[in-house]
Formats: structure tokens, C-alpha cells, sequence
């Protein structure tokens, strides 16, 4: 069952040299309990994605022309600022931010920042769209012996040890590997749906990097979150993700359950960041050519000018995507059989 399905979203950027046109018509959904990597190459429209769900693009210049985001069953675009800040923001969906140290507020000790999320009794419930949504008129609050176990708890499942002497640091006192772990913790604190994941680990090494994978995968599969998995590098996809959706200059290209991605890749494009990867024999290729300007973009598939595959109807329409195998989509003219 779906819990988010966002429908041919369109969206827009203002610039003083012209209208951005940085997603076109997406369509995308994520199943309860499932994590989906959104990968592709930088400024293909990841980031803008992830903001278009909470409705935190860029203001004025960001603009969702049309499309909706159904997010169990309700249509986020319509809801009020409010009602998206009190029952979704926050608590409903959750961010794990690339750099922790500019989400961290400096000046408050790690416990502090916890407590901001879990004062609430209503966070310390899992999510329910029917029961949790509503915030409460006058909220109940955790009593304070109950608080310092639950932030205790959640940092030692994200494995910070001696985690009751941890609560009283600063962020800065933390490794990069560490802050992120805290991340997690928080991210998962007030039992969202869904997480949002944007190069949750890029910014650390790959040891480390490949350690914080596994626990976020072991986590989010334990609470039955959801996670959109943003991501430009294919091989941290495949460690952690059930489902790769691959993006190119705002379309979405291929989407196929993990396996099957990496068994039959079958888009073009795909095959071309497949090829650029690392791999034991050294022969890396790269895909020719450059990332059009979404000021102007190519008409019909937007890889055309770049594509070894191109035929005439590519420069003239947009392929449908198409089921190729179960839950296997692409959306190409003349894609690999297998
Ligand atoms: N605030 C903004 N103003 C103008 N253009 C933007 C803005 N944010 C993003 N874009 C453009 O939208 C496109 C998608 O960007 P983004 O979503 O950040 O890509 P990604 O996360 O995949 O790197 C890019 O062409 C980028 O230049
Ligand atoms: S639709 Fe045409 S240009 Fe686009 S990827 Fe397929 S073959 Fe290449
Ligand atoms: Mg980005």
C-alpha cells in the first residue's frame, strides 16, 4: 500500500534569467515501510523533490505549477501552512539533512534538542493519520524522568555510547560520523511515516559511511518507516534501498525494484551511470556530453542530446513510461531488452 504517491508534479524556479523548469510532470510513490533511492546527477531535481513533499521550496522563486502529493491518502498541496507545520513537518515526515552541523542549534546541549522533539506524549506514539494527526489543544507533557530514558534509549539504538553522559555535550563535541548517528535518532524520535533522507552520507567517509547505511536500514525496517533515499551515487543505493527511481533533468527515467535494477538495467541513461561507476577492472566511462540548462530544456526525452541510443521521435516526444517486467519501469523509445 502506498503511504506517499506524488502525481504529476510540475515545478517551477524564477530566475532573473528565466523560468526554471526543475521537475517535469513526476510521478513517484513509496510504500509503507519501504525505502526508495531517488538517484541521478547533480541539479537533476532530487533536493527539489524532497522540498516540494514539505512545501519548503525556495520563496518566491519556487513554485509547484501543478500535480499533487498524497500522503496517506491526503493531498499535501491543499493543506493549510498551519496544519502542515503542527501534524506533518516534523512529526508525520522527517528530514536527515546532508551536513548535521548546520542543523544542530550551537548553543543547546544535545539532550535539549531531543527534548524539543519527545516533550510531546503525542510524538512518543507511531504516527496514525486517524488518531496522532491532531495535535493537542493543550498538550501533555512527558514527566522529566521519563524524558532523560527515552533520549537515553534513542541514542544508544543509534549505538552512542555511555549515553547518559552524552546528553550534556554540544554538537560540536561530536564526530561527523557521531552527529549523524544523532541525526538518525532525532529523525526517528517522533515516529514518523516517513523519513526524508537528502545525501544523508555523503559528507562522511566511506567506512563510517557504509556503518550509518546499515543502521538506518536496520532502524527504519524495525519502526516500518518509509524513507526517500536522495542519493547521486548508485553504489550507496544499492546498499541500503528496496526500490532506485533514477532521475534526469527533472524526468524520472527508470524505476525498478533493487535487484532487478542492477540484474536488467534497461534506460539508457542508467546503463551510462552503471558504466561511470568504480569497478574492479578500472575501465570507468563516463557519459558524454553535459546536463541541458532547465531554462531551456531539450524538447521530447530530455537525454536525447546525450543518449547513444537516440532515434528521430526522441527529439520530438516524451516517452511514456512503460512496465517492462513487474514493478520495472522505463521511460524510453528504444531501451535495452534486458
Ligand atoms: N533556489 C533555486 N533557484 C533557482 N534554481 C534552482 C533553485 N534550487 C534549485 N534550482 C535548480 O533546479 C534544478 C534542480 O536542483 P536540485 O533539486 O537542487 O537538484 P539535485 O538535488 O538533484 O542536485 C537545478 O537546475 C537547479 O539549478
Ligand atoms: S527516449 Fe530516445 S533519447 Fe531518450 S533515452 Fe530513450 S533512446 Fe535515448
Ligand atoms: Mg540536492
Amino acid at each position: 500500500m502506498n503511504l506517499l504517491e506524488i502525481k504529476n508534479l510540475e515545478v517551477h524556479f524564477t530566475t532573473d534569467h528565466g523560468v526554471v523548469m526543475a521537475i517535469d510532470r513526476i510521478n513517484l510513490s513509496i510504500e509503507k515501510g519501504e525505502i526508495m533511492g531517488l538517484v541521478g546527477e547533480s541539479g537533476c531535481g532530487k533536493t527539489t523533490i524532497g522540498k516540494s513533499i514539505l512545501r519548503v521550496l525556495p520563496e518566491p522563486s519556487g513554485k509547484i505549477v501543478s500535480g499533487a502529493v498524497f500522503f496517506d491518502e491526503r493531498n499535501l498541496l491543499d493543506l493549510s501552512e498551519k496544519e502542515l507545520h503542527l501534524k506533518v513537518r516534523g512529526r508525520a515526515i522527517t528530514v536527515i539533512p546532508q551536513d548535521p552541523s548546520t542543523s544542530f542549534n550551537p548553543v543547546f546541549t544535545i539532550g535539549s534538542q531531543f527534548l524539543d522533539i519527545i516533550k510531546y506524549k503525542v510524538n512518543s506514539e507511531p504516527y496514525d493519520n486517524k488518531r496522532n494527526i491532531k495535535a493537542p489543544k493543550r498538550p501533555t507533557f512527558l514527566k522529566s524522568r521519563a524524558r532523560n530514558k527515552k533520549i537515553v534509549e534513542m541514542l544508544k539504538s543509534v549505538q552512542i555510547s555511555t549515553p547518559e553522559k552524552q546528553i550534556r555535550k554540544y554538537a560540536h563535541e561530536f564526530s561527523g560520523g557521531q552527529r549523524q548517528r544523532i541525526m538518525i535518532a532525532m529523525a526517528l524520535a517522533p515516529k514518523p511515516a516517513l523519513i526524508i533522507a537528502d545525501e544523508a552520507t555523503t559528507a562522511l567517509d566511506v567506512t563510517i559511511e557504509a556503518q550509518i547505511l546499515v543502521l538506518l536500514r536496520n532502524l527504519t525496517k524495525e519502526h516500518h518507516t518509509s524513507v526517500l533515499f536522495i542519493t547521486h551515487d548508485l553504489a550507496v543505493a544499492n546498499e541500503i534501498c528496496d526500490r532506485i527511481t533514477v532521475m534526469y533533468a527533472g524526468q524520472i527515467m527508470e524505476s525498478a525494484p533493487t535487484e532487478s535494477f542492477f540484474s536488467s538495467p534497461c534506460h539508457p541513461y542508467t546503463r551510462g551511470l552503471l558504466n561511470s561507476l568504480p569497478n574492479p577492472k578500472g575501465n570507468i566511462k563516463t557519459i558524454k556530453g553535459e546536463i541541458p540548462p532547465l531554462i531551456n530544456p531539450p524538447k521530447g526525452c530530455r537525454f536525447h542530446p546525450r543518449c547513444p541510443r537516440m532515434l528521430p521521435i526522441c527529439k520530438e516526444k516524451l516517452p511514456e513510461a512503460i512496465e517492462i517486467t513487474t514493478d520495472h519501469f522505463v521511460r524510453c523509445f528504444n531501451h535495452f531488452a534486458d
